[in-house]
C-alpha cells in the first residue's frame, strides 16, 4: 500500500509518498518539505495570511515533486492522506481542498489526519515501535505527554496551561533579538553561556503537579534582560543557558512523574519514551532526557531530526495505519483549527482544544 501525504498546517508545505510492506514496515519513497521560514522571518513569527498564500502557490509543485521522486504518478498511490487540523485554518483549507480535488479526480480514497497523530505515530514508521508507549510532543504549538495505547487510542496525561515550549524558546529569542525560529538560536547561544548565572523559575515543579507552564519563566527572562540593558554578548549567552537549564529541569521532573504514571497504568509494558516536535531537535534536552529514561530502564526513541519537525511522511504513515481499520473520510468534512488528540480529557489552553482563553 502506498499513500500520498500532504501537510500544510503551519509554516511548512510538505508532500510525501510512503509505502507499507506486507510485514507492516514503512518505507519513505519521497519526503519533500518547503520551509516558509524566510517569508515569516522579518515578522518574528508565522503570519497566517502569508502562510496560506505560500502553501497555495507551491503545494501543487511539491506534490508533483514528491510523486516524481517516488517515481510514480497519482494513479500508483492507493490513497491520499492530508492534515485536517489542528493548525492555521488558511493552510488547512489549502491542503484539504487539494487532497479532496485529487481524490475526486482520481477516484482514490482520502483520509483526514490529525497532525498530532502524525507526530504520535512517527516512531512506528521509523523504528517499528509497538503500542503502548509514552509520547512527549514538544513543538511550537504543543507541549504534551500522551499515552499512545493503540491507533486512535490516545490519552493526554499532561499539557501546558499557557505557552507551548517551542513558543517559549521563540519568545525568548525574540526578546534577545536572536531571530526566528528561536529554538536553534537559543540553543547555540546557550552553548557559550553560564547556566548558573540566573536562577530562573521552574514553574509548577511541586510534588503532585504534572502540567507545564512557561509564561512565568518568560516574564523572568524579560525582567532579567531589562535590568542588564544594554546586553553584552555574554549576557545574552548566559540568559539563554540559564533559560535552557530551567527548561531541562522542568522536562526532567515531568518525565520522571510521567514514567511512574505510565508504569502504573500499563503494568509489564516495555518502557519507550518517544520524542516528537521541533523542540526535540535540542541536543541538551535530548541528552538530559536520555539520562532520566535510562534511570528507569526505559529507552528514548527520537525520530531522525527531519521527521521530528513538520513533514508529510508522518501524515502519509498515519493514513497507512488508518486505512486498515477505518473508512475513508467524507468529502463534507471541514478542517479544524483546534482538534485535540484526546477528545475526552478536559480542555486546557495549548491542548489543541478551544479552552477558556481560546
Ligand atoms: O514541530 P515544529 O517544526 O512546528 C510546529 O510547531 O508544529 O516545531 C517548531 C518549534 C519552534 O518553536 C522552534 O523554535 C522549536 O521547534 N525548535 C527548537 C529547536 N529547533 C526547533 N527549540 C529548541 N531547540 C532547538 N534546537
Ligand atoms: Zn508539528
Amino acid at each position: 500500500m502506498r499513500v500520498l501525504g500532504i501537510e500544510t498546517s503551519c509554516d511548512e508545505t510538505a508532500a510525501a509518498v510512503v509505502e507499507r510492506d506486507e510485514e507492516g514496515r514503512g518505507h519513505i519513497l519521497s519526503n519533500v518539505v518547503y520551509s516558509q521560514i524566510s517569508e515569516h522571518a522579518e515578522f518574528g513569527g508565522v503570519v497566517p495570511e502569508i502562510a496560506a498564500r505560500a502553501h497555495l502557490s507551491i503545494l501543487d509543485k511539491l506534490i508533483a515533486a514528491a510523486l516524481a521522486e517516488a517515481r510514480m504518478s497519482l494513479g500508483d498511490v492507493d490513497a491520499i492522506a492530508v492534515t485536517a487540523g489542528p493548525g492555521l485554518i488558511g493552510g488547512l483549507i489549502t491542503g484539504m481542498m487539494t487532497a479532496k480535488a485529487l481524490a475526486a479526480a482520481s477516484g482514490k480514497p482520502y483520509f483526514a489526519i490529525n497532525h498530532l497523530e502524525g507526530h504520535a505515530l512517527t516512531p512506528r514508521l521509523t523504528a517499528g515501535i509497538a503500542f503502548p508507549y509514552l509520547l512527549l510532543l514538544v513543538s511550537g504549538g504543543h507541549t504534551q505527554f500522551v499515552e499512545v495505547a493503540g491507533l486512535a487510542d490516545y490519552t493526554r496525561l499532561a499539557t501546558t496551561i499557557d505557552d507551548a515550549l517551542g513558543e517559549a524558546f521563540d519568545k525568548t529569542a525574540k526578546l534577545l533579538a536572536l531571530g526566528y525560529p528561536g529554538g536553534p538560536q537559543v540553543e547555540a547561544q546557550a552553548k557559550k553561556g553560564n547556566p548558573a548565572r540566573f536562577d530562573f523559575p521552574r514553574p509548577l515543579t511541586s510534588k503532585g503537579e504534572t502540567n507545564f507552564s512557561f509564561s512565568g519563566l518568560k516574564t523572568a527572562v524579560r525582567q532579567a534582560a531589562k535590568k542588564l540593558e544594554p546586553l553584552t554578548d555574554q549576557d545574552v549567552a548566559d540568559i539563554c543557558a540559564s533559560f535552557q537549564a530551567a527548561i531541562v529541569d522542568v522536562l526532567c521532573d515531568r518525565t520522571r512523574k510521567m514514567i511512574a504514571l505510565f508504569e502504573d497504568r500499563n503494568p509489564g509494558a516495555a518502557g519507550h519514551l518517544v520524542l516528537a516536535g521541533g523542540v526535540a531537535a535540542n541536543q541538551e534536552i535530548r541528552s538530559s532526557l536520555e539520562a532520566i529514561v535510562a534511570e528507569a530502564g526505559w529507552t528514548l526513541d527520537a525520530p531522525p531530526l527531519a521527521l521530528c519537525t513538520d513533514n508529510a511522511a508522518m501524515i502519509a504513515w498515519a493514513g497507512l495505519e488508518r486505512m486498515d481499520k477505518f473508512p475513508p473520510s467524507p468529502f463534507e468534512l471541514a478542517p479544524r483549527s483546534r482538534w485535540p488528540l484526546d477528545e475526552v480529557s478536559d480542555a486546557v489552553v495549548g491542548s489543541g482544544r478551544r479552552g477558556p482563553k481560546a
